[in-house]
């Protein structure tokens, strides 16, 4: 535990190079991108958890903010804390497990480690490891799936406020194809969500979402159910699974032959809106991005997770091009880290097998601002500006030798400030990171970069 979570200072600065976007870059030529904003050497004052001001390092401190602690992070990086906008809590116990695509997957190794989550203080453990991990990977809130277990909510939404941290789950629904232990059913799964959503949606920055876990493990009566609570219960999030795989695909025509398509069961019982965070998406239809852009939903889009599965490969341009929201996600355990900058990195390349270039502008937009306004949180999250949370993480450059030869000559070379960003996005990962903070409090700080 850090000296400031001990002790929590009312007024903070912290100082170094801001980095944040002011609008979406698209897939723009780095050079062309609009909304980038950089500004070196800048101060951040901090009160009561949220940022107050930004001023050059060079201005004269305000009234009043003499004296007050300041994190002198000169020559490092400090952006918003990332959005990871889908992950799931207990997969921390089956990262990087061999084999298998995903209908194996959850039965071999998923399934088996969820149904843990039963027992309060596996639950509780889990999730005070899991927010830990978030936070030494430099994000800051998370769209998070637990378990079938109310317990697992619970747990989560506990430790989350306990931290003041922006997160958004809700128990898991799930009523058939899944083992003993892991199955609810319909009524008790209403009044969980009920008593989840009376307890904790809205309180601080906790918000509830509907979690289906795919439509295949929920019966036609619980989407009902579940659409019912969308429309019913304001403010609440969905989230869910849908077209990640093709087995899956095929699986969901069968059990669902009246529906249009694998999104369609989902829409068609009201539970898609613009609060609606759907994973994955690679093998939807025209019209199936159509109703998610009229709906105003999103897609948290997986890169790490769609490679290590074997699911697909995204196409992130064609998203952009017909107007569809999309975010970054690390889907831990599907996904093999919950390093942004590796999910970037993933993400980059799957762009570059489709014949497109994902700038660092873009990549990193998407896991702050972009994320924070598809989620309706612009006013809170993903950017370091006054009146939003004092929500950071600090990067150092470059962290091991082959990356601090890269950076030296990308600085030194005077080359654009992209080719530096997109080698510390590329080659960096939570190694590099030196402090986090959530509403102002350090969360995680790094033993050994400083
Ligand atoms: N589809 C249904 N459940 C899951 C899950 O836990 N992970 C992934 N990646 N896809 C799913
Ligand atoms: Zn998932």
């Amino acid at each position: 535990m850090t000296d400031s979570l001990a002790s929590p200072a009312v007024r903070l600065i912290v100082r170094g190079d801001l980095l944040d976007f002011t609008d979406d870059p698209g897939f723009a030529a780095p050079d062309e991108a609009p909304g980038v904003r950089w500004r070196e050497d800048h101060r951040v004052f901090v009160e009561g958890g949220r940022i107050v001001a930004v001023l050059p390092s060079d201005a004269p401190l305000p009234a009043g903010w003499h004296g007050v602690l300041e994190q002198d992070h000169r020559g490092h990086l400090v952006l918003p804390g990332f959005i990871d906008t889908h992950v799931h809590c207990p997969q921390l116990d089956v990262i990087a497990s061999y084999g298998t695509e995903l209908l194996d997957w959850l039965n071999t190794y998923t399934f088996p480690a969820e149904r843990r989550y039963a027992d309060p203080e596996v639950s509780r453990v889990g999730a005070e490891r899991f927010l830990h991990a978030l936070w030494a990977h430099g994000t800051t809130s998370a769209v998070v799936f637990p378990t079938v277990h109310k317990v697992s909510a619970e747990a989560l939404f506990e430790r989350a406020h306990a931290h003041d941290m922006r997160l958004i789950t809700g128990k898991v629904l799930m009523n058939r194809f899944a083992p003993d232990g892991l199955l609810d059913d319909v009524e008790q799964a209403e009044q969980d969500c009920l008593d989840l959503i009376a307890r904790w949606h809205g309180q601080g920055r906790q918000a509830f979402a509907v979690t289906v876990r795919f439509a295949p493990t929920s019966t036609p009566e619980q989407l009902v159910m579940a659409g019912e609570l969308c429309r019913s219960q304001p403010g609440v999030y969905m989230q869910t699974h849908v077209a990640e795989n093709r087995s899956e695909v095929k699986w969901v025509s069968e059990l669902f032959p009246d529906a249009r398509s694998y999104l369609d069961v989902y829409d068609r019982d009201g539970l898609i809106g613009p609060r609606a965070v759907l994973a994955h998406g690679i093998w939807l239809d025209e019209r199936d991005r159509a109703v998610l852009r009229e709906r105003g939903a999103q897609i948290a889009h997986c890169p790490s997770s769609n490679l290590f599965l074997g699911s697909g490969l995204f196409d992130w341009a064609q998203a952009q091009r017909e107007g569809l929201n999309v975010s970054l996600a690390s889907d831990v355990g599907g996904g093999t880290s919950l390093s942004m900058h590796r999910n970037m990195a993933d993400a980059y390349k799957i762009q570059a097998m489709q014949g497109t270039r994902l700038s660092a502008w873009k990549a990193l937009h998407t896991a702050t601002l972009g994320a924070a306004q598809a989620l309706g949180l612009a006013h809170e999250v993903g950017r370091i500006e006054p009146g939003c949370m004092a929500d950071f993480a600090v990067w150092k450059w470059a962290q091991g030798d082959v990356a601090v030869h890269r950076d030296k000559l990308a600085r030194d070379s005077h080359g654009s400030l992209h080719e530096r960003v997109f080698a510390w996005m590329t080659l960096g990962d939570e190694r590099n990171l030196v402090r986090t903070l959530v509403a102002g409090q350090t969360v995680f700080q790094s033993p050994s970069v400083v």
